[in-house]
């Protein structure tokens, strides 16, 4: 039999949490996966890396007085214990905070530049004077326009869930400093998904579950709407070549984090990243959860045909992990971190 060669990744976790057990069913259903592939002689990488930009990650490090760059190093060394008692044996992990993935980033974009699928347009967003920023859904509380349960999230609401815009709840406020946001516009950039509609449609039966694309296919009725792929600052991220002052959304550069990672390691072991990524003969695994079923199964195979890529050759999704029948929650009791897990 002739060896294959596979690469497979999981989901990257984000720097400004734990891992948790929930984490866990996924790292642990892929290592088990990869291991078998390796045992069955194929020449298999394992790659992941820490999703370390973004809003949350920048609060939360203003919060604790540190630089996001301190936060995320802190969190790398300390989920890197955590993956390595669990034995999840990865070949290489790495950073999307990393001068591979801005590289990677910068390519991709460019090759959005020169196939005209970029637009811009003005985006009226609610901003907070305080903060001196725009803010993102998660970070405007309010009453849900719906149920009127109140301190609901700007985009959906935890009792009912309704799904809505933040400008939509009563009492809109920013959820860092609890005042009023104000709307206002600023330009941003978007990725046209419906030039990729047929390339898309053909892809999704191929490459994932047919629930899963079924599910997806639900949304070919109208036009794909376009992608917002940019971000005002501040944001940290990676600013987006001139355009001072607006970043790339972390959707953007999270799954090119798995390019990062496998390019890494292939300078680290005298390998060929084009040899590997893009040789018809290399096989490309993403294990993920369903809640970022679109991220990997529209933009993502969509940014990859854009840059001259070669896309996953199959999405394997899987569930959550409840505890008592219901989500994980902190507030609740029930949030087991991989740490506490190991230590019990
Ligand atoms: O949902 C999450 O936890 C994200 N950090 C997953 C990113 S996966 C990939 F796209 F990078
Ligand atoms: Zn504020």
């Amino acid at each position: 039999m002739k060896p294959r060669r596979l690469l497979v990744t999981s989901a990257l976790p984000y720097a400004n949490g734990a891992i948790h057990i929930g984490h866990l069913v996924e790292y642990l259903q892929t290592d088990f996966w990869v291991r078998f592939q390796k045992m069955r002689g194929h020449k298999c990488v394992y790659v992941c890396a820490d999703d370390t930009h973004g809003t949350p990650i920048m609060i939360r490090a203003r919060q604790e007085g540190i630089t996001p760059e301190e936060l995320i190093a802190r969190s790398y060394e300390s989920h890197v214990r955590d993956f390595s008692d669990f034995e999840i044996a990865f070949d290489n992990y790495y950073s999307t905070h990393s001068p591979e993935n801005r590289a990677f980033c910068e390519a991709i974009y460019a090759r959005m530049v020169e196939s005209n699928s970029l637009t811009t347009r003005m985006l009226p967003q609610l901003y907070c004077e305080h903060d001196r920023m725009f803010l993102p859904d998660r970070f405007v509380k309010g009453t849900c326009p719906k149920c009127q349960a109140a301190e609901q999230y700007g985009d959906s609401c935890d009792r009912c869930a309704a799904t809505y815009s933040p400008s939509d709840l009563a009492d809109a406020h920013c959820a860092i400093c609890g005042r009023k946001p104000v709307l206002r516009e600023s330009e941003h950039i978007f990725f046209e998904l419906e030039l990729y509609r047929e390339y898309l449609r053909e892809w999704l039966p191929e490459h994932t579950a047919r629930d899963v694309s079924n599910k997806l296919m639900e949304w070919f009725g109208e036009p794909l709407r376009a992608w917002d792929i940019s971000r005002d600052a501040p944001y940290f991220g990676f600013e987006i070549p001139g355009h001072p002052g607006k970043f790339f959304y972390v959707w953007v550069d999270a799954p090119i984090g798995y390019m990062a990672s496998l390019k890494n390691w292939c300078d680290r072991h005298g390998e060929s990243f084009e040899g590997w990524w893009n040789d018809p003969g290399t096989e490309i695994y993403h294990f993920i959860g369903k809640d970022i079923v679109r991220f990997h199964c529209l933009f993502w195979p969509a940014m990859l045909r854009c840059g001259g890529f070669k896309g996953p050759d199959q999405v394997f999704v899987h569930g959550f992990l409840t505890v008592n029948g219901e989500k994980m929650s902190k507030s609740k009791g029930t949030f087991i971190s991989a740490r506490t897990y190991l230590d019990h």
